[in-house]
């Protein structure tokens, strides 16, 4: 997969070199570039925001710095590719999305800062290639580049090869559409906790159901809106009598 991410911190992306992800790249799994959007500007002050029409605070990204560094960006390779725009008014990035991300051949991601990229940015690229703007939560960040980040590390890991064990990906949180329960290693009793006596027990079919068990207990407690959006299907006559 091939991955570009235009920003004016090329310095924030640095972790994308780092562990997992930048064993990603070393192996050719991920190809990564990292554009510093300045170098598409032509006047001396290098400025790539301006004030708002209407007026507001903060100042707004110029859609001519953009257009040439995307059309550029976007040229210099030929596999369709999807432009992702991080923002807090976007859609929510969920790990449904991640795994559409992950059967992209191309992803080019656009960092806005200050109030955010003008509009017709995204309107313009719409026209012509599928575009998202994603949020990764529901709180303001500064940039877009954390959240770049953010939706890198959740793609990348659902690549075949990326994981040492495909299995972690399998049955990841959210992967049944609950959350995973609790996990534990040796010893068996640590500062007086001891570790369920039914994961020491070797019975295969008691774990799975205890795991289930908890699973649930926990996505009722602490993500409610995850059990009221499981397909009606979802719960065994196990799971109801929880
Ligand atoms: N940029 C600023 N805040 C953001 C958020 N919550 N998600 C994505 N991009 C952002």
């Amino acid at each position: 997969m091939r991955i570009d991410v235009v920003t004016i911190f090329p310095g924030y992306l640095a972790p994308l070199r780092e562990a997992l992800l930048g064993r990603a790249v070393g192996t050719g799994l991920l190809d990564i570039a990292v554009h510093d959007l300045r170098d598409w500007t032509h006047d001396v002050h290098q400025a790539v925001d301006d004030a708002p029409y209407g007026g507001g605070p903060g100042m707004v990204m110029r859609p001519h710095v953009w257009g040439e560094a995307l059309d550029d960006v976007l040229a210099a390779d030929p596999r369709p590719a999807r432009l992702v725009v991080p923002t807090p008014a976007g859609r929510p990035f969920t790990q449904a999305a991640a795994h559409a991300y992950a059967a992209q051949e191309r992803l080019v991601f656009a960092c806005g800062r200050y109030e955010g990229i003008d509009q017709r940015v995204v309107d313009h690229y719409a026209a012509s290639m599928p575009v998202d703007e994603i949020s990764i939560g529901d709180y303001v960040l500064v940039g877009g580049e954390v959240a770049v980040l953010v939706v890198v590390e959740a793609v990348a890991r659902l690549l075949p090869g990326v994981l040492g064990n495909p299995r972690s990906a399998a049955e990841d949180s959210f992967s049944d559409g609950l959350l995973e329960g609790p996990a534990y290693t040796r010893p068996e009793v640590w500062r007086g906790h001891a570790v369920p006596e039914v994961l020491r027990s070797g019975n295969h079919g008691a774990i799975a159901r205890w795991r289930r068990d908890r699973a649930l207990e926990r996505t009722a407690e602490r993500r409610p809106d995850l059990i009221a959006a499981l397909p009606p299907d979802a719960l065994d006559e196990a799971d109801r009598a929880l």
